[in-house]
């Protein structure tokens, strides 16, 4: 049985409810020697030989549930901590206790161990015979392989006074989305079937001036078919649902190389085709521009530090950073278009005079709170933990369910309301967030290996949202969007969206 790992020296778990948010680890301690095993956590029924799988198959009692109505039942039916089995993979708790994902957030804090991506790592490391001992990046790599290049990459892609730098061109790409927008939108001003494309263009484009130091011009006009800017694209998007399919669900491609798997490595090859071609002109636009220190580009300090490490950064930005903001544009649109008087708000905050702009900063979050690009975060233990009673071992992977925590009426007051003023009122307000545990709403990731991204992600939307809300009173008509989950939280077509000028 193992002994006593580490103390919670400091903070009592009421004390650990009411912290800010810190990035330092903390140390737990705890006595495990009266924890029931990890084996009695509840969850779905097991079977010999096929374990929870009956569950899932006609007749089961999950049979074709997914996304948030999966979790919802694991929720009702076996409460906090629920453990899961997937055929051929290790067994998966699902944390729907804020205190506990806190303990394991700040125990995991040191090195944490997020493995994700596995195809995407083996084509990174073996296919057509790379150096396996070579870094594959932030979303693939683990253990000290990870700190080392996030030490790296951390300071060009986290500090605001480097992220600032591209407030002018994030801006000029916001107001052509918005001209493409009235181009491409029909009589009755709807952009019905194509929006979240035409979001992916905003994306993509906005991404790319950071990843590969260029405009790639994708909002011009249309692209001809062949053209490397639709093939990044298409990868982008492909990328995260084929990942979804062989990394997560049973597959065979760990034995031999399957449709599916080859696939993907023609997706993860041409993202390296088109990324290096990118990264090969601007480095040789860089070479003259004169600019030095606090005034290079991300991309320059990156190519400074390693080129190779650059280019996978670059990759990296382009996979985490299209269909992310794109899914959270459409989602904190369509709140905006369903709640008017909040909109006029926005409207008049984003017109006035004032810098600060409190009340979009809130209408992002609140829009990320309902419905989250993504709703989950995951970690696997590097050692043991008492969760709710229950020993949690070394090597366990653990689901943190935000989403479904996020949308408790407990944690939040009107939870399935859009309600952006809660994050802004006054402490005294009974509206103020302050009720809800700080780790029930964590958009972004916690600690060390945070969304490497936030800050250009925020600029992103905040700049396109106030763009749009300058130039469009947005409405919705029919029914709401359905949300389909894989990695990220896709909001689903047909977009009916109203975008009509303001005069
Ligand atoms: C609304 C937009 C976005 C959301 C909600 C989001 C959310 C997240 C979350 C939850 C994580 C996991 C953090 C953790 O494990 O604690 C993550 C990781 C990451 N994100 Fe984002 N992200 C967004 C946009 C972006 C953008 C624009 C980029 C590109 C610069 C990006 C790059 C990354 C990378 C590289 C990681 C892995 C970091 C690491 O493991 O060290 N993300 N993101």
């Amino acid at each position: 049985m193992s002994k006593i790992f580490y103390r919670l020296t400091s903070m009592s778990s009421n004390q650990i409810r009411n912290a800010s948010i810190s990035s330092s680890p903390l140390k737990v301690s705890e006595d495990v020697t009266t924890l029931k095993s990890w084996r009695e956590i509840p969850g779905p029924p097991t079977l010999p030989i096929i374990g929870q799988l009956h569950n899932f198959l006609p007749g089961g009692s999950l049979f074709k549930l997914e996304g948030m109505g999966l979790y919802e039942q694991l929720y009702e039916k076996y409460g906090p901590v629920v453990r899961v089995n997937a055929v051929l993979k290790p067994d998966v708790l699902i944390l729907f206790d804020a205190e506990s994902i806190a303990k394991i957030f700040y125990g995991e804090n040191r090195i944490p161990v997020r493995p994700a991506f596995f195809s995407m790592e083996y084509y990174r490391r073996y296919y057509k015979n790379k150096d396996p001992n070579k870094p594959t990046g932030l979303v693939t790599d683990q253990g000290y392989n990870w700190r080392q290049f996030r030490s790296k990459v951390g300071p060009a892609l986290l500090m605001p006074k480097f992220v600032k730098l591209y407030s002018k061109t994030v801006d000029e790409v916001a107001l052509e989305t918005i001209a493409r927008w009235r181009r491409v939108r029909d009589h009755n001003n709807m952009i019905r079937e194509n929006f979240d494309r035409e979001m992916n263009l905003w994306s993509l484009e906005s991404i790319a001036v950071v990843a590969l130091g260029t405009r790639l011009n994708s909002l011009d006009a249309e692209l001809p078919k062949d053209s490397p800017v639709n093939r990044l694209i298409e990868c982008a998007h492909d990328l995260l649902l084929i990942a979804n399919e062989l990394d997560y669900k049973p597959s065979l491609w760990k034995y031999y190389p399957t449709k599916m798997f080859k696939r993907a490595m023609k997706v993860y090859e041409d993202i390296d085709i088109i990324t290096k071609h990118y990264i090969a002109n601007a480095t040789e636009k860089f070479k003259n521009n004169g600019k030095t220190g606090d005034e290079e580009s991300i991309l320059e300090k990156l190519l400074k530090i390693d080129e190779e490490v650059a280019h996978i950064m670059a990759s990296d930005m382009l996979i985490a950073g299209v269909d992310t903001t794109s899914n959270t544009m459409l989602a904190t649109m369509y709140l905006l278009a369903m709640n008017p008087e909040k909109q006029q708000k926005l409207r008049e905050e984003v017109l006035s005079n004032d810098e600060k702009k409190p009340y979009l900063k809130a209408c992002i979050k609140e829009s990320m709170r309902l419905m989250p690009v993504v709703g989950l975060n995951f970690r696997e233990t590097t050692r043991s933990y008492d969760i709710l009673g229950y020993e949690v071992p070394k090597g366990m992977g653990v689901l943190f369910c935000h989403r479904l925590l996020s949308l408790l009426e407990s944690n939040f007051p009107k939870a399935q309301q859009f309600i952006p003023e809660r994050w802004i009122v006054d402490e005294s307000d009974p509206m103020h967030n302050g009720s809800a545990h700080p780790f029930v709403h964590l958009p972004f990731g916690f600690g060390v290996r945070s969304c490497i991204g936030q800050r250009i992600a925020e600029l992103e939307i905040e700049t396109l949202l106030s763009r749009v809300v300058q130039n469009f009173n947005l409405e919705w008509v029919g029914p709401p969007p359905t949300v389909h989950s894989t990695h990220v939280n896709y909001v689903k077509g047909p977009y009916n969206f109203i975008l009509n000028d303001i005069v």
